[in-house]
């Protein structure tokens, strides 16, 4: 059907009835649409093979298979923007193709040749194209994933193993400015961990703080760092950014924190606008001096699912802080409204971000 599918020799089984018509494209919130298909493609005696696109549904398992016993098993995030011509623009897939074989690596998995990443993604999005929102801020959010098929219950790393991909009409994840609670007891990942790999295990070991924070009014964690909880290193769901004194200040990335794609797309444009960036080591007493000397003007997420997401409130301890009117700020407000008029192709793509299908 078209030359991606070819060039991979894709198997395509459409669906014999599109659930499109009955999607409420008016609600949608995070995750829970998914599209016509899912693309699958199989690891077994050291290569990947059987790519196949088939209708969405359920994958026939074995109890017994080791990502379910000892977690081998990591996912990406990647949206896919309609543009004013009709075309479709997925964002920076490579930038995730690479961070998948960073994951691949330390969870002892397979390598995923990218083209394979990028062009199984294409096929996919090419084919559910009607999926793709057109409403302010919606996008068509993509989940690649992989995982260990081995039915063994030896601790070992498995010999076989699934690649997915699912597709699903999307808002933002976030619906509104964050309240976010500095964790100081819990951690998310220490040094010489998988804190910089999307492990599915680095998700499932939040759920408990998180929800304690939500439980206290909270929307969000900032995680800190392990050893002495005294610098920040990022939310739950996204990279954290700050102005302060007129400078963009991130945590450099590190083995315990995500190199997320919206993070290199914000430093990139922040570099081209002539602002001042600075990744380093952030402590948490930097952030609350800077609120209180009003020196910190911006705190925001940055991420896929996220996009940029206004800090509104910060509470460290039994303190809430109040930060500035989200509204009024300069520097996520503009770079939010520039990062989306290049996925979204309103503006010329200067830096080479979209992958066009
Ligand atoms: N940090 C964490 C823990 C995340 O889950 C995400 C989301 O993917 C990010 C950061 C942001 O990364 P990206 O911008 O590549 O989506
Ligand atoms: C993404 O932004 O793609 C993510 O993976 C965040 C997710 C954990 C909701």
């Amino acid at each position: 059907m078209n030359t991606v599918a070819e060039a991979l020799d894709i198997k395509i089984t459409k669906t014999a009835e599109s659930r499109l018509a009955q999607t409420d494209f008016s609600n949608l919130p995070f995750g829970k649409q998914f599209s016509d298909h899912m693309f699958i493609a199989d690891y077994e005696n050291g290569e990947w093979k059987n790519f196949k696109i088939l209708p969405y549904g359920e994958i026939p398992l074995s109890p017994a298979i080791s990502a379910l016993h000892y977690g081998q098993a990591f996912f990406e995030g990647l949206k896919a923007y309609k543009h004013p011509d009709g075309k479709i623009g997925i964002f920076r897939p490579y930038k995730n193709a690479e961070r998948a074989n960073k994951s691949a690596e330390r969870l002892s998995m397979p390598e995923l040749p990218e083209e394979i990443f990028v062009q199984s993604i294409a096929a996919l999005v090419s084919l559910d194209r009607d999926w793709i929102p057109t409403q302010d801020n919606h996008s068509l959010y993509i989940r690649p994933f992989m995982f260990a098929t081995d039915a063994a219950l030896g601790v070992q790393p498995s010999s076989t193993y699934k690649f997915v991909v699912l597709t699903g009409p999307t808002g933002p994840y976030f619906s509104k400015n964050l309240k976010v609670k500095i964790e100081n007891s819990f951690s998310r990942a220490s040094e010489g961990g998988f804190g910089f790999a999307k492990a599915a295990g680095n998700y499932a070991g939040s759920l408990l703080p998180a929800r304690e924070a939500v439980k206290e009014g909270y929307d969000q964690l900032i995680w800190t760092d392990a050893k002495e909880h005294a610098y920040v290193e990022e939310l739950g769901a996204a990279n954290i950014m700050f102005i302060i004194d007129g400078k963009l200040i991130t945590p450099s990335t590190r083995d315990t924190i995500l190199k997320g794609v919206t993070r290199d797309a914000v430093l990139t444009l922040a570099n081209s606008w002539g602002i001042p960036v600075e990744e380093r080591r952030i402590s948490v007493a930097e952030v609350i001096e800077g609120i209180e000397s009003g020196k910190l003007t911006e705190a925001f997420g940055v991420g896929t699912a996220a996009t940029i997401a206004h800090i509104a409130e910060i509470g460290l301890d039994d303190k809430l802080y109040t930060l500035s009117d989200p509204a009024g700020r300069e520097f996520s407000n503009r770079v939010f409204k520039a990062l989306n008029d290049i996925r979204y192709g309103l503006v010329p793509d200067e830096f080479g971000w979209n992958y066009i299908v």
